[in-house]
């Protein structure tokens, strides 16, 4: 037990080139802890918002506000705080804010200080985060669901689908299911240069998606599994985050690469097909975040058969998952900790999942840097799946490395969640 000496601010860049807030906090024993906030491209309209400052600088994306907040309030009042009491912290951040949405001092200020405090409470204990949140629960290591290609917000809206992503059904360990996306990843970069469509990658480190429509992205995909010597569907499934609150609204679907305008009942027509076709076995925000009727009507008509998952539709907010369950919309939520504001808020949204049967995921964003704790979270937490965008971009590859560490490190007590997860509900 050691209290709170020092909070500090500052402004680092994230994986895009902007502005974000880190927070170091240091206890009176001398233990430190770091907290970074990403940041998302194709944000849910409930999430906390970040407090960003306008103007020309940056494109309006500076965050002086947020860390001159931290340090006119939020360092004042955490000095001298228990540093190991999280929840107790997070009561004060989310009370100090103020703002239902945490607009006033930020969201972004509010989970970095939030994750350096938890860092800074397992470092006082000396033993990796993911031990220091498991407490004396189970945990495994995450099944991977990685990025092949990417779209939608990510790709300038290049295809309309934003992630393209495998998930290593048969992978018996999280250095194997590692193993075997690294040969589709090559495969399919081969094959984009043989289509004369090598144009790099996007901002999650997925190719870059030059295709002319969504079903020859999922083409290639197919055709990048079989080439790296899988089964399509039993060694290798996909995964789709359609993030259709993008291109979604009011009931009406605009795909622009294929140039249509779909209502819910033909865009799940449209998906429907997608899942009989293709390998699918996943599939993140189907229809838009208010087409509530949609997603409950996919549910009931793939629930059964593929893991829907809720992102802008849930927001990583525990009452908005038990409501969805409630009303029979998604079997899976992901979880991100920005979304939610605080490290209690996310753990809460992912006890919701739990007791209501879904699949939980805890994911990244667009936007990220070397920060690595989401990978210990979703381990010492036992989510059962986690997304950090493609397997390219040290940003990347930094979590997916820690991940192989943790799993070394954990010894022969440290199991892997496998495809076994993928559809708890
Ligand atoms: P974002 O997207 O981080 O750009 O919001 C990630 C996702 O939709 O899963
Ligand atoms: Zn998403």
């Amino acid at each position: 037990m050691s209290r709170i000496d020092e909070v500090r601010a500052r402004r680092i860049w994230d994986s895009r080139g902007r502005p974000t807030v880190e927070v170091d906090i240091v206890t009176e024993t001398g233990a430190r802890g770091r907290g970074i906030a990403p940041a998302g491209a194709s944000r849910g309209s409930r999430e906390a918002v970040e407090l960003r400052d306008g103007g020309t600088a940056f494109d309006g994306k500076d965050v002086k506000a947020a860390i001159a907040g931290i340090a006119r309030e939020i360092a004042p009042a955490l000095r001298g705080h228990e540093v190991a009491e999280q929840a107790a912290i997070d009561a004060m951040l989310i009370a100090l804010d103020g703002t239902p949405d945490k607009s006033r001092l930020g969201g972004n200020a509010l989970i970095a200080t939030s994750l350096a405090a938890l860092h800074a409470a397992a470092n006082e204990r000396g033993v990796p985060l993911w031990r220091h949140v498991a407490g004396e629960n189970e945990v495994t290591l995450p099944l991977p669901q990685i990025q092949i290609f990417g779209g939608g917000a990510h790709a300038d809206r290049r295809v309309d689908v934003q992630d393209f992503m495998v998930i290593a059904m048969s992978a018996t360990s999280f250095a194997q299911a590692l193993e075997m996306t690294a040969e589709v990843y090559l495969q399919a970069g081969k094959l984009m240069r043989k289509r004369g469509a090598a144009q790099g990658v996007a901002d999650e480190g997925g190719w870059w998606p030059a295709f002319a429509s969504n079903e020859e992205a999922m083409d290639v995909l197919v055709a990048s599994i079989e080439a790296a010597g899988f089964v399509p569907g039993t060694d290798v499934g996909i995964a789709l985050d359609i993030a259709a609150s993008e291109f979604g609204r009011g009931g009406w679907y605009t795909l622009g690469l294929d140039d249509v305008r779909l209502d819910t009942d033909a865009m799940i027509e449209k998906l429907s097909r997608w899942i009989e076709r293709y390998p699918i076995v996943s599939i993140e925000d189907p229809l838009a975040e208010d087409d509530e009727a949609g997603m409950i009507a996919f549910t009931r008509a793939v629930g059964s058969k593929v893991q829907i998952v809720g992102d802008d539709f849930l927001v990583t907010r525990a009452a908005l998952i038990d409501e969805a369950a409630r009303k029979g919309a998604c079997n899976a939520a992901l979880i991100k900790l920005n979304q939610a504001g605080t490290v209690t808020e996310t753990l809460a949204a992912l006890q919701a999942s739990r007791r209501n049967g879904y699949a939980s995921i805890v994911s990244a964003r667009s936007g990220e840097t070397e920060d690595v704790t989401i990978v210990h979270l979703a381990t010492g937490w036992n989510a059962g799946q986690l997304k950090v965008g493609s397997f390219s971009r040290s940003e990347r590859m930094a979590k997916w490395n820690e991940g192989v560490r943790i799993e070394e490190g954990g010894g022969p007590a440290m199991a892997f969640a496998t495809a076994a997860g993928l559809l708890r509900g």
